[in-house]
């Protein structure tokens, strides 16, 4: 798989790091689902989520798996709580790649973490659905999707856990979108010209300059029009890769009991929206679109 180019410049790799940790404490949420005393985090990036773990369980082994050896080298200086002594791992490895199982020793643990990682790997798939032995770019998606959660869960011990938290894909229904100012109306004009990952339609009122589109493409600019930094990397990336149903199917059939699925709206973007954009709904009336996933679904067994 492909590393992102944002990650081999000094300002993206910054930017990308920062963008990380701002959400840590949305991340900690994820605390309340983990189990030990085995730990894995798939996709650990700069290790804003090792760092919550090895706080929240100081007896535990905990282990991070990530492709981007640049992101590992920043992970490696994160000040891990009671780091001396401890058993806390960084693999440079691919999920996707059949020997990585065996490197981390086998289905041993008892819950693995994915942690704003399953948008890219499905994104990935959308892009190149051959790679997955799809023909279409939604099922491409849905195909990493898949293989990535069958890796997982072939190194889950039976009665582990994974715990997934995302970007969320809202039900699809029309939205409206008035910006408040030129230069956002102006950026989602050039998102959907940029947007690689489905076609993004809408209907524009030019007196009132409203926008009329689906949720579905509307999500996906409100999530990401203020990274105009990484903006060529982000454009490549379906952040709302699921709805709550569509993820609890793909667990299901992979053999795992949903225990828990919720999605809720992050305030700061919450925030960042109220100051940008005015959103409705068909009747008019003031609308919001949830913006996070948080899933637990546990692994009993073949
Ligand atoms: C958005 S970052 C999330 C970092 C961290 N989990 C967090 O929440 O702060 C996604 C990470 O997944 C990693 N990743 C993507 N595809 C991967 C793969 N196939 N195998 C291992 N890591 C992968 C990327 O390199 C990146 O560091």
């Amino acid at each position: 798989m492909a590393i992102r180019s944002d990650l081999h410049t000094e300002k993206g790799l910054a930017t990308y790091v920062a963008g990380m940790n701002a959400s840590q404490n949305d991340k900690a949420r994820i605390l309340d689902h983990v189990q030990g005393p085995a730990i894995l985090e798939v996709g650990c990036g700069s290790g804003a989520v090792l760092e919550l773990l090895a706080e929240a369980f100081p007896d535990a082994e905990i282990v991070g798996l990530d492709m981007a050896a640049r992101l590992l080298g920043v992970a490696a200086r994160v000040p891990y709580a009671g780091h001396a002594g401890r058993a806390i791992r960084l693999v440079r490895g691919d999920l996707f790649d059949p020997t990585t199982a065996g490197r981390l020793g086998g289905p041993r643990f008892n819950s693995i973490v994915f942690c704003s990682v399953l948008h890219e790997l499905y994104s990935f798939g959308l892009l190149e659905p051959g790679k997955f032995g799809a023909r279409t770019s939604e099922e491409g998606g849905t195909a990493a999707a898949t293989r990535a959660l069958q890796a997982a869960r072939n190194m889950l011990r039976p009665g582990g856990v994974l715990v997934l938290r995302d970007g969320v894909r809202p039900e699809s229904c029309p939205v409206t979108l008035r910006f408040k100012n030129d230069e956002i109306e102006e950026r989602f004009y050039r998102f959907v010209d940029d947007f690689h990952c489905f076609e993004m339609d809408f209907d524009l009122d030019p007196v009132t300059r409203r926008v009329t589109l689906d949720s579905v493409g509307a999500f996906e600019f409100l999530s990401k029009y203020f990274y105009v930094q990484n903006w060529d990397v982000e454009v490549r990336e379906q952040f709302g890769w699921a709805d709550l149903p569509g993820l609890r199917a793909l667990l299901e059939n992979l053999g795992f009991t949903v225990e828990h699925a919720t999605a809720y709206t992050l305030p700061y973007l919450q925030q960042k929206w109220d100051g940008d954009v005015e959103i409705t709904d068909t009747n008019g009336q003031p609308t919001t679109l949830c913006t996070t996933m948080l899933a637990r679904a546990r692994f009993t067994g073949v």
